[in-house]
């Protein structure tokens, strides 16, 4: 089993997609094992994206992700970050694939409605960034 965070985004939340989005991530069979509504800070935003900081285009990546809230999750399955990453599709919703949530929902490059780790480490490290220990929960699922 693998665990792997997933924000829907700002956009995700204020064209009230998330029952959607998350009903897709149900229905593939992956497991919410941690879940909540936040408003990411400046600061929080500047941790999680640290690899585009420095990026022309973090201003207006920080000032979407930080302008409503965000529903901050962590879903668990077999091979549960690669499946959600091709569940999303590529990064711009242009060229994101029909089929997938962002080729089916999204047209825009920053407005991509999801984001999800994209490996081992990162998913340890963010699931850390928006969750203490307690806040992900164990459980095994009947079916
Ligand atoms: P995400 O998967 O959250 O990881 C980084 C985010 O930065 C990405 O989704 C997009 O929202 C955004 N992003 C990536 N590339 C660009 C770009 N060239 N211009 C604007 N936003 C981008």
């Amino acid at each position: 089993m693998q665990r792997t965070l997933v924000l829907l985004k700002p956009d995700c939340v204020e064209r009230r997609l998330i029952g959607r989005i998350i009903g897709r991530f149900e229905d593939k069979g992956l497991n919410i094992v941690a879940m909540k509504l936040i408003r990411i800070t400046p600061d929080l935003a500047k941790q999680h994206y640290a690899e585009h900081v420095s990026k022309p285009f973090y201003p207006g990546l920080e000032a979407f992700i930080t302008a409503a809230p965000v529903v901050a999750m962590v879903l668990e399955g077999l091979e549960a970050i690669q499946v959600v990453r091709d569940m999303l599709g590529a990064t711009s919703g242009l060229k994101a694939a029909a089929g997938t949530i962002r080729g089916d929902f999204s047209s825009s490059r920053q407005m991509n409605l999801v984001h999800a780790s994209d490996g081992p480490d990162a998913a340890s490290r963010e699931i850390d960034l928006y969750f203490q220990a307690e806040e992900v929960l164990d459980y095994a699922p009947v079916l």
